[in-house]
This record gives C-alpha cells, sequence and structure tokens, in this order.
C-alpha cells in the first residue's frame, strides 16, 4: 500500500491540483446526461458510477449516515447535493462544496447551500464543523486520501469526525488515475480527460487513517456498502503535577 505524502492543505502533485480537470472529470454524470456512466481506472478496473442515485432522493443508506450528524456538517463533493439536502432537513446547518459550478446550481436548486470551492481551498468554518462527510468514493478526491484525510482534520471542531464511504474489504488502497467513461442512449461511448483518483476499502482505512493522525473508532455497513467514521484521537491524560516542570 503506498500511503500519501502530501501536507494537508496544499494543492495535490500533479494533475489533480489543476480545478479544471477535476470540474470537467464528472460533468456527463452531474449533467445528467441520460445512459450509463463509469470511473475507468489505470488498474483496469472500472467503477460503475450510481448516477441515478446521487440526483435522486436520499437513500436508506445516506439516511444512516444522517442520522450519525449532531451538529454543523460539510458535505465535500456534494455533487447534486442529496445529503446535503437530507442533513438541511433534519435541522443541522449542512453546507455542500464542489469543484463543479454544475454541481453547486443542482444542489442550490434542490434548496440546500453550497459553496463553488475546491475542498483544498479555503472554506467557511474550517475547525468548527462538528462532521465533514466523504460519500460516494469522495475519499478518492484528489489521488491521496492521507493529504484529504489531513485536509479534514483541519474542518472538523475537536471531538468531530469524518464519515468516509468505504469499498468492501478486498481492495486496500488504489492510487491512480481514473477517467468517466459514459454510454449515451444512443450507444456511444464517450471518455473524458483522466484526474487523480484514489479508492480505500474498509480494512485499509485504519492504516490510512493512522498515518493522516487519525483513529477509525467505527466501521459500519448500511445495506451493502461501507462507511467509516473517522476521529482525531484525544490527546492522553497528563498528571496535572508534570505542568510547568
Ligand atoms: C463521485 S462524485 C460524488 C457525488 C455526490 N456525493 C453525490 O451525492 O451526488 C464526486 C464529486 O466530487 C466533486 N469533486 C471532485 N474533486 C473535488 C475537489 N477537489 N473539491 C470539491 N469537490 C470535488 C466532483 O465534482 C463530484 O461532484
Amino acid at each position: 500500500m503506498t500511503l500519501g505524502t502530501r501536507a494537508a492543505g496544499n494543492p495535490p502533485a500533479s494533475g489533480a491540483g489543476d480545478v479544471e480537470t477535476r470540474e470537467d472529470g464528472f460533468a456527463a454524470a452531474l449533467d445528467r446526461r441520460p445512459g450509463r456512466h463509469w470511473l475507468l481506472h489505470s488498474d483496469g478496473r472500472r467503477s460503475p458510477l450510481p448516477v441515478g442515485r446521487w440526483h435522486g432522493p436520499p437513500e436508506p443508506a445516506s439516511r444512516a449516515v444522517v442520522a450519525r450528524c449532531a451538529g454543523p456538517t460539510l458535505d465535500v463533493g456534494c455533487g447534486p447535493g442529496r445529503l446535503t439536502l437530507a442533513l438541511t432537513r433534519a435541522g443541522h446547518t449542512a453546507v455542500g462544496v464542489d469543484v463543479s459550478a454544475q454541481a453547486v446550481r443542482l444542489t442550490r436548486r434542490r434548496g440546500a447551500v453550497a459553496v463553488h470551492r475546491d475542498v483544498f481551498a479555503p472554506l467557511p468554518g474550517e475547525g468548527r464543523w462538528a462532521h465533514v462527510l466523504l460519500m460516494d468514493g469522495n475519499i478518492g478526491i484528489g489521488g491521496d486520501p492521507v493529504a484529504l484525510l489531513g485536509r479534514c482534520r483541519e474542518l472538523v471542531r475537536p471531538g468531530g469526525t469524518v464519515i468516509v464511504e468505504l469499498e468492501p474489504p478486498g481492495l486496500g488502497l488504489w492510487r491512480g488515475r481514473s477517467s468517466l467513461a459514459s454510454l449515451s442512449a444512443d450507444g456511444e461511448m464517450r471518455r473524458g480527460g483522466a484526474f487523480n483518483w484514489a479508492r480505500l476499502d474498509a480494512v485499509a482505512v485504519h492504516e490510512v487513517a493512522a498515518v493522516a493522525g487519525m483513529v477509525v473508532p467505527e466501521v459500519f455497513r448500511a445495506g451493502r456498502r461501507w462507511f467509516g467514521e473517522l476521529a482525531v484521537p484525544v490527546r492522553p491524560w497528563a498528571p496535572s503535577g508534570r505542568a510547568g516542570r
């Protein structure tokens, strides 16, 4: 497993630092062009993208995630914003963040709040969020999960958590280049530009989190989907008598 090397807050080392590339990356899926969509990975695998789900109402698994949120929540890579909206409806302050202008438009059209921003750029409420969400494979953003989790650490408040959707056990950590492939309703296959991406499973998350200075108190399942709730460990208690020595 190759873990990340980039310091949190700095742009990714190559390619993915280019916001335009990343914005284009999911465009066909965010535009809801009819057809089927996959992410093609440079290891030869492909992941079908549940684009209908992104554009639809919150599904049972997302309700399980929302139920864990107990305060202001940042939905990173919000896409069309179904989670941001579900959080808002549950009475939380919720803000979606996405590099895609189309994603932000769709989220706002649903009645939720979203900012058009790269997660690695300055964001509102840094250090004050109770939860940060990385759903639907978004741990892949930037292609370096250690750097992304490091960035999320900067965003959450003490005691806050980062809720991450994971791959089922078996894959480990994969980092590489991916691109969106779309099969249109009239049978034409189109492929977008490649960008840095990563996939992380429910076992490897422990090591990746540790390198990012976090722990994984819980891995949980909702239906067939896997999630981890990550936290910054509380500092070990030091006897007060040692203070000032
Ligand atoms: C796999 S899709 C997730 C869809 C979304 N969670 C939903 O429910 O519709 C990844 C999303 O992350 C966004 N994204 C990619 N890189 C990003 C970045 N650096 N900062 C913020 N959003 C980013 C993409 O534009 C896309 O909307």
